[in-house]
C-alpha cells in the first residue's frame, strides 16, 4: 500500500510545488509509481511545473462528483513509466465536496500508486484542513525568514493538531552567502524554531526558476547540485 505525502507552507511562494514536481520527477524515475495531485484549490499551478497543462481534461471535481473515475482524470506523463497527475479544480465556488471525500480519494489513490505527492495550498484556513485529511505524511516548506518560518510553524501545529504525527521538513530557497552576512536566521536558530525533523536544504537557484517556467522539473535537466538536493530529501522521506 502507498504513502500519501503532503506538502504545506503556511506562507505561499516558498516552494511546495516546486518540491512536488521535483520529488514526483525523482520517484517516477526511480520506477516508483506516483500519483500527484494539486490540492490548490482555484489556484492551480502544478500542471504548468509538470508541463501537463495543454493535456488536463478532467479535474477533481469530477472525480468527487463521480463524472469519471480517478484514472480517466488522471494525465499521465509521458516521460515516465508511471507518474500520473491529478488537477485541482479551477472553479473555487463550484468546490463543495468536504475532508471526508479527499479522505477517501486520497485512500483509492494509495491502493494504486506507491507515493501520493498532495501539492497543498498556502495558508492556515479550510483548504490547508480539507487538503491535509487523511494524509500519512507532511513535509513543511519554509525559506530561511522568519515569516516564513512562522507561518510553518503554524502550519506544523495544526497539521499536529489533525492527528498527522509523521512531520517533517525542508528550507528552500537558502542562499549560502546570506547565512555567512548573518542578514538571515541561521541554521541553528531555524532549527530551535522548528520542533520537527530537518530533512533537507535547497539551495535558491534561478535554474529551478527557469525549470518550472519550462513545463521541465529541475532534476530531470542532468545532474546538478539541485538535483542532489531534492534526491537527498526524496531519500530521506521514505527512510524517516
Ligand atoms: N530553490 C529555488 N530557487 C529559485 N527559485 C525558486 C526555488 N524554489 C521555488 N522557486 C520559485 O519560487 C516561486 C514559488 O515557488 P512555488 O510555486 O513552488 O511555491 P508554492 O509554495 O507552491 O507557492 P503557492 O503557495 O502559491 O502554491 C516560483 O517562481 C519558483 O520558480
Ligand atoms: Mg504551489
Amino acid at each position: 500500500m502507498g504513502k500519501v505525502i503532503f506538502a504545506a507552507s503556511g506562507k505561499g511562494g516558498v516552494g511546495k510545488s516546486v518540491l512536488i514536481s521535483n520529488l514526483g520527477a525523482v520517484y517516477a524515475e526511480r520506477g516508483i509509481r506516483v500519483a500527484m495531485v494539486d490540492m490548490n484549490i482555484g489556484l492551480r499551478n502544478l500542471d504548468i511545473y509538470m508541463g501537463l497543462e495543454n493535456r488536463v481534461v478532467y479535474d477533481i471535481a469530477d472525480v468527487l462528483s463521480g463524472l469519471v473515475p480517478p484514472r480517466r482524470a488522471m494525465v499521465k506523463d509521458k516521460r515516465f513509466q508511471a507518474l500520473y497527475f491529478l488537477a485541482t479544480t479551477h472553479n473555487k465556488e463550484k468546490f463543495t465536496y468536504g475532508a471526508d471525500d479527499i479522505a477517501v480519494l486520497y485512500a483509492y489513490l494509495r491502493e494504486l500508486f506507491d507515493i501520493v505527492l498532495v501539492d497543498g495550498p498556502a495558508g492556515l484556513g479550510a483548504e490547508l484542513k480539507l487538503a491535509m485529511t487523511g494524509v500519512d505524511k507532511a513535509i513543511i516548506v519554509t525559506t530561511p525568514e522568519y515569516v516564513s518560518l512562522r507561518d510553518a510553524d503554524h502550519a506544523d501545529q495544526i497539521l499536529r493538531a489533525g492527528g498527522i504525527t509523521d512531520r517533517v521538513y525542508i528550507v528552500n530557497k537558502v542562499n549560502a552567502s546570506y547565512f555567512a552576512s548573518g542578514l538571515l536566521p541561521t541554521v541553528e536558530i531555524i532549527t530551535s524554531m522548528m520542533k520537527i525533523p530537518l530533512i533537507g536544504v535547497v539551495q535558491y537557484d534561478d535554474a529551478i526558476h527557469v525549470s518550472g517556467n519550462s513545463g521541465t522539473p529541475a532534476v530531470l535537466r542532468g545532474d546538478s547540485y539541485i538535483t542532489r538536493n531534492f534526491e537527498k530529501i526524496a531519500d530521506r522521506l521514505l527512510a524517516i
